[in-house]
């Protein structure tokens, strides 16, 4: 069996550099890619005349039957044939006879895998941004359910105040509605056509590149048929945003993991999202975070990696670019693995309201209000943060909360407390006086939760009204 290139060659390709330039292990995913690319080309070539029409049908049932074989999971995907492209185009030649040698008529591989690449992100980034969505749809459901759940908020994982849980995801809400942004963004540098450049200067033959870019739905193509060749920009900026996605979802599953420990006990992930123990009969543990947290690890470790392979490259292609496929494909496995989990996961959660509430009675996460309680009587706030200090170390001392100290005791740290105090310092009103934009107070975060339902919907439209 001949190699595809094999006319300049006079001996057999050692079977280890088969094997060690190969990327059919893994580039096979693209089958349906570069089909549909191959049957947009030769149509390009029947309607320029650069092949005759009768040949460019022959081609084209040639194709939709190698596709036939690859969708019945019939095809044979060989080493020998290097990549998809050749593979494909090996097939096609078996099926139909040297005529399928003119697919190849004004086109390199350079541009064709560059083809393969960018109609295969175009499709994933879509199901990404919807499953993104779908993520967003269930923590706003989880949100309205704990409107009225006050858990304590943190910094430094200190107690610092009280807030809604219905606020603390509607973090994520925001966190997940920049990642989509970024996606639909990076959309546009998706969606252009390489196919044209040649093997990096472009062809001697007059093809019709806009014809091909209609056929394949592409926006744009690319305007130097060097950089079409070489860019490899637009998975650098996925993998970015892939990261920052992972990040997103490991913070959450950190908390998740904190939250289901007995020590917090907020909350408890239903049995279908976690796994037991082989010796301990008690465990269930959230092993869906802890892998989420995890995986984010190879995420970023596939963008540093494609960013020192492509970092002294000199244009145009260089077979090194062959590394940008395994780690590309990796990221989008794990991002939809872990969001496919996800939403189910976060919507099954059951929310632990008692101990939330318990966590915020037992501690001084309401000293700040006392502080601002005073400064609203005239004291000035670097004062009364000192007073409520002391405040705080005299109940450490005693072993008591805020709420369990008698007018006097506050009256003995300054003359303005009077009986009002106690209900500034319920866990409600805390939350309540936090009545500013984007705060937690429960109007607030009800109106935000209908923006962020607004957003959801434009967001969900936004690929319709282009
Ligand atoms: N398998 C190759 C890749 O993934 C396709 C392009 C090969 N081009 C070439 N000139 N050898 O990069």
């Amino acid at each position: 069996m001949s190699k595809l290139w094999g006319g300049r060659f006079t001996k057999e390709t050692n079977q280890l550099v088969d094997e060690y330039t190969s990327s059919i292990r893994f580039d096979y995913v693209m089958a349906e890619e570069d089909i549909e690319g191959s049957l947009a080309h030769v149509t390009m070539l029947g309607k320029c005349g650069i092949v005759e029409q009768t040949d460019v049908e022959l081609i084209k049932s040639g194709l939709v039957k190698v596709r036939e074989k690859v969708r019945n999971g019939e095809f044979e995907f060989s080493v020998r044939n290097e990549d998809i492209h050749m593979n494909i185009e090996a097939a096609l030649i078996e099926e139909i006879g040297p005529v399928g040698g003119k697919l190849h008529t004004g086109r390199s591989r350079n541009d064709q895998v560059a083809t393969d690449m960018h109609l295969y992100l175009r499709k994933q980034v879509l199901e990404l941004i919807d499953l993104l969505h779908h993520l967003q749809q269930e923590l706003i459901h989880q949100a309205k359910q704990n409107l009225d759940t006050i858990m304590p908020g943190y910094t430094h994982l200190q107690r610092a105040q009280p807030i809604l849980f219905a606020h603390h995801l509607m973090a994520y809400v925001a966190m997940f509605g920049r990642d989509i942004e970024r996606l639909q963004d990076s959309y546009k540098r998706i969606d252009i056509l390489p196919l044209g450049a040649g093997a990096l200067a472009g062809t001697t033959f007059p093809i019709d590149r806009h014809f091909v870019a209609k056929q394949l739905g592409f926006t744009k193509i690319y305007e130097n048929s060097l950089d079409a060749v070489s860019d490899r920009d637009f998975i650098i900026e996925f993998l970015s945003n892939a990261s920052l996605i992972m990040m997103h979802l490991s913070r959450l599953s950190e908390e998740i993991v904190l939250w289901m420990s007995s020590e917090f006990g907020f909350i408890e992930l239903d049995d279908a999202f976690c796994t037991g123990s082989s010796i301990m009969p008690q465990k269930k543990n959230p092993d869906v975070s802890e892998l989420v947290r995890g995986k984010t690890g190879r995420v970023y470790g596939n963008l540093m990696g494609l960013l020192i392979v492509l970092k002294s490259l000199p244009l145009a292609y260089n077979k090194d670019m062959q590394e940008d496929k395994e780690g590309m494909f990796d990221t989008v496995q794990t991002l939809k693995g872990a969001l496919q989990l996800y939403a189910p996961m976060i919507a099954s959660m059951k929310v632990n309201k008692d101990a939330m509430r318990q966590a915020v009675r037992n501690d001084f996460s309401n000293a700040t209000d006392i502080a601002d309680y005073l400064a609203k009587k005239g004291l000035p706030f670097r004062n009364a943060h000192e007073v409520i200090g002391k405040l705080v170390l005299y109940c450490i001392e005693k072993k008591v909360l805020l709420l369990d100290l008698s007018l006097d005791e506050f009256r003995s740290f300054s003359p303005l407390f009077e009986e009002d105090i106690y209900e500034v310092l319920q866990p409600e009103h805390v939350v309540n006086a936090r009545n500013v934009y984007g705060g937690t107070a429960r109007n607030q975060v009800v109106e935000a939760i209908e923006r962020a339902e607004k957003a959801l919907e434009v967001s969900m439209n936004w690929n319709n009204n282009e």
